[in-house]
């Protein structure tokens, strides 16, 4: 269960539960972290978490302006020998595997694999097929190009190791106004899900999957590159989110469900039990913004909210 948050501050994370920091197999000094879309956003900001733990960290991104700016920042932490920057298009698989040939012959290892790179480019259910492609390219597909091609290495590896997959909220209950990245997130959590499963069934497997569900985060993607663009009161910093995620992966969490200032862990499970129940109820789809259901939607996040105060 993640922590109760009451958005009321910024998150600051408590010493992991009952995890002995330095002896965290794989979020550790002197392991090895490769991040996708590490040139900015939440990408960059565990780059720069990661480094201050002490792990080496290969960052990968496909514009190379802002990743030789993230890589200058993150060498300030760890040191030169201890970053790679590799210009990378998880979209390309030929990228993808120059990628781990690179981390491998530097350090041989991956401890923490970090699936983080997306777009959220937007297509409607009937225009935008180009981008419907672009969005899959990269949110998914670019998501398995890596998988296909670390996961084995991975598992060759005597040490732990973990790859996250960043989903989204959008994936799991599918607000209106993006069907294609909402799409391309669902496939990401049905993904992740299978390679969880895939991995623990294995007679012996040393890498565990974790689906990462940022909430609002200040970012490129979110707003963040705009000139003079200042973080709304009710999103988090890159790196809170970040910092909530390790602490959560490192309790051994599958589902990493971020808050933010503005939507608190329980809004979140009802928005999402809400959605679910849909398809268990038969109520129509996207129930929650249907002139018919809102206001019992409504009513039942009140009733909910005020029976998780009783508690
Ligand atoms: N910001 C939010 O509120 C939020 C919420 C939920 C999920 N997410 C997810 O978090 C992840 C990180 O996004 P962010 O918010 O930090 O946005 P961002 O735009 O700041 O970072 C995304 C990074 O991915 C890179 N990228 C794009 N296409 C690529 C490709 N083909 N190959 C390699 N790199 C590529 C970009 O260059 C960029 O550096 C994304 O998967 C996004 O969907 C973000």
């Amino acid at each position: 269960m993640s922590p109760m948050y009451d958005g009321s501050t910024s998150y600051r994370p408590d010493p992991p539960e009952n995890v002995d920091d330095d002896l965290h197999p794989v979020i550790h000094a002197g392991r090895v972290a490769v991040i996708t879309g590490a040139a900015s956003g939440i990408g960059k900001a565990a780059a720069l978490e990661l480094a201050k733990l002490g792990l080496k960290i290969a960052l990968a991104d496909v514009d190379q302006q802002n990743l030789t700016v993230a890589g200058k920042e993150v060498a300030t932490i760890a040191g030169d020998a201890n970053i790679l920057v590799v210009p990378t298009d998880v979209a390309d698989l030929d990228a993808v595997v120059r990628l781990r040939d690179k981390v491998y012959e530097a350090w041989g290892e991956v401890a923490v694999l970090m699936n983080n790179a997306g777009v959220a480019d937007k297509g409607t259910s009937w225009s935008g097929l180009d981008t419907w492609k672009r969005v899959f390219d990269i949110n998914l597909f670019g998501i398995l190009n890596v998988q296909q091609t670390f996961v084995l290495s991975m598992l060759h590896q005597e040490n732990q190791a973990m790859i996250i997959n960043t989903g989204s909220k959008q994936g799991i209950t599918n607000p209106p106004g993006n069907a294609a990245y909402n799409t391309s997130k669902a496939a990401v959590k049905s993904l992740t899900e299978s390679l969880a499963h895939e991995l623990r069934e294995l007679p012996q497997s040393n890498v565990t999957a974790h689906l990462f569900i940022p909430g609002w985060t200040f970012t490129g993607m979110s707003g963040n590159n705009k000139p003079g663009a200042e973080k709304p009161a009710g999103a988090w910093t890159a790196s809170e989110t970040v910092l909530f995620m390790l602490d959560r992966v490192r309790a051994g969490d599958f589902y990493v469900l971020c808050p933010d200032n503005e939507t608190r862990h329980e809004v979140d499970m009802l928005r999402i039990m809400w959605s679910a129940a849909d398809v268990a109820e038969g109520r129509p789809p996207l129930s929650r913004w249907h002139r018919d259901y809102k206001s019992l939607f409504e009513e039942y996040i009140i009733d909910g909210i005020a029976t998780v105060q009783r508690q």
